[in-house]
């Protein structure tokens, strides 16, 4: 059954979830996911054993769409609900926002068991995990994710942080949360660009760990991009699975982790060079495409494995070359002042075949530059 968020007169129905079990060292949690999986997070809190005032951070936009919803869940469930409304977009992932909800914090007289709640996407959920993090040394967690890049990426991991200066995510910290409950229903109101910019890291962790799924999404994109309830689910099931059983082998990112920026290296050189008009989900997909050429040049990786990527994303709706308007020296250079460089060299996550990736600092800088040369003509 398809239906998207809606709370008036929804009681009646059974929801059948999935769960997914992250076990991070200090702090396992669980993962609930389905259509309709708002109305559980209530009993969630309550089984996590909170009770009284939670603190729910949100943006204007999904206020709009499901805060009224999830108070009214909350309340039925015993609990205060504390609405926290931001103004949506990147931008207000910083110190002086997270300033702000302190303030708030300190007015609503919040304890160290006041849970927190972020209500959005990856920004709501960043920002509200670094408040959490760090308030009272930490205040449990809850992430609500509404947006694909959020439930299948951002929501899982426990890396919480805000920009400073010029940076992205410069001051942060590890911070796990006590549940996650993804909605898939909400991701019905997504608009189609940010719908996109997830499906970017759908394919991406298919091609690192999972030959499988990356079949299934071969066979399914129509019904992946139509956003069919019952695929959804299984998409940001497996989806998460993989970040899961990547980030409980290295939770602190200290190697393995490094596989989930296959695609990455490139893809952030051209959103920064394209001035961030490249989202990160579409810049993600031609730097796919760009480590894939440069894994088939180099021998690593056979030419036909490119060319199912290439399709699947272009079936996906995502770019698989690099726009005209982006200058290929101005993508270098952003790659080179990226801070995911390894003492100077550029890290590389290469496939070797679908469903599997190295992890290579020993690409010449004469590969990179031919990649990109070629990815202009998108050939
Ligand atoms: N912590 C991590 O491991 C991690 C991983 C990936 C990305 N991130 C971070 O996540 C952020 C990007 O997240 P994002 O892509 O979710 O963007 P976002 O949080 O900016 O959300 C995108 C837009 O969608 C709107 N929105 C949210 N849910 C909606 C819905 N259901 N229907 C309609 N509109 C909705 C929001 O208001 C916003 O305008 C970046 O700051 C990035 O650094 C963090
Ligand atoms: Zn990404």
């Amino acid at each position: 059954m398809r239906r998207a968020v809606d709370c008036a007169g929804r009681w009646h129905h059974r929801i059948e979830m999935k769960t997914l079990e992250v076990r991070c060292s200090d702090n396992p949690y669980r993962m609930l996911i389905g259509a309709g999986a708002l109305e559980m997070v209530a009993d969630e809190l309550i089984r996590l054993g909170f009770s009284g005032t939670v603190v729910v951070v949100t943006d204007e936009t999904v206020a709009g769409l499901f805060g009224a919803c999830l108070e009214e869940y909350l309340r039925r469930g015993g609990l205060l609900p504390q609405l926290e409304v931001i103004s949506p977009g990147e931008a207000q992932k910083n110190l002086e926002t997270a300033s702000a909800l302190y303030s708030r914090l300190n007015d609503l007289g919040a304890e160290r068991s006041t849970p927190m709640l972020a209500l959005g996407g990856g920004v709501i959920g960043d920002l509200t995990g670094f408040v959490a993090a760090t308030y009272f040394r930490g205040l449990p967690l809850v992430h609500v994710p509404t947006t694909l890049v959020a439930q299948v990426d951002s929501s899982i991991g426990g890396k919480v942080a805000v920009n400073h200066g010029r940076l992205k995510n410069n001051i942060g910290s590890f911070y796990q949360p006590a549940s996650v409950v993804a909605d898939t229903a909400s991701l019905l109101h997504l608009p189609e660009r940010e719908y996109r910019n997830g499906l970017a890291e759908v394919i991406k962790s298919a091609m690192i760990r999972d030959a499988q799924f990356f079949g299934y999404l071969e066979s399914n994109i129509e019904r992946v991009v139509a956003r069919d309830s019952e695929t959804l689910e299984y998409v940001v099931a497996v989806t998460a699975g993989i970040k899961a059983t990547v980030v409980e082998e290295d939770e602190k990112d200290m190697g393995l982790r490094n596989i989930l920026n296959f695609g990455h290296t490139v893809g952030h050189g051209i959103e920064t060079a394209s001035a961030f008009s490249i989202a990160h989900g579409e810049a993600v997909a031609i730097g796919m495409v760009a480590a894939t050429r440069i894994a088939s040049s180099m021998q690593i990786m056979s030419a036909s494995c490119c060319e199912r990527l290439k399709t699947l994303l272009q079936r996906a709706g995502l770019p698989v070359a690099v726009p005209l308007h982006v200058d290929r020296d101005d993508v270098v250079d952003a790659m080179m002042h990226d801070k995911k460089r390894v003492k100077g060299r550029l890290r590389f996550i290469l496939p070797v075949s679908i469903g599997e990736v190295q992890i290579r600092d020993d690409v010449p800088a004469e590969q990179v530059y031919q990649t990109l040369e070629a990815l202009y003509a998108g050939t």
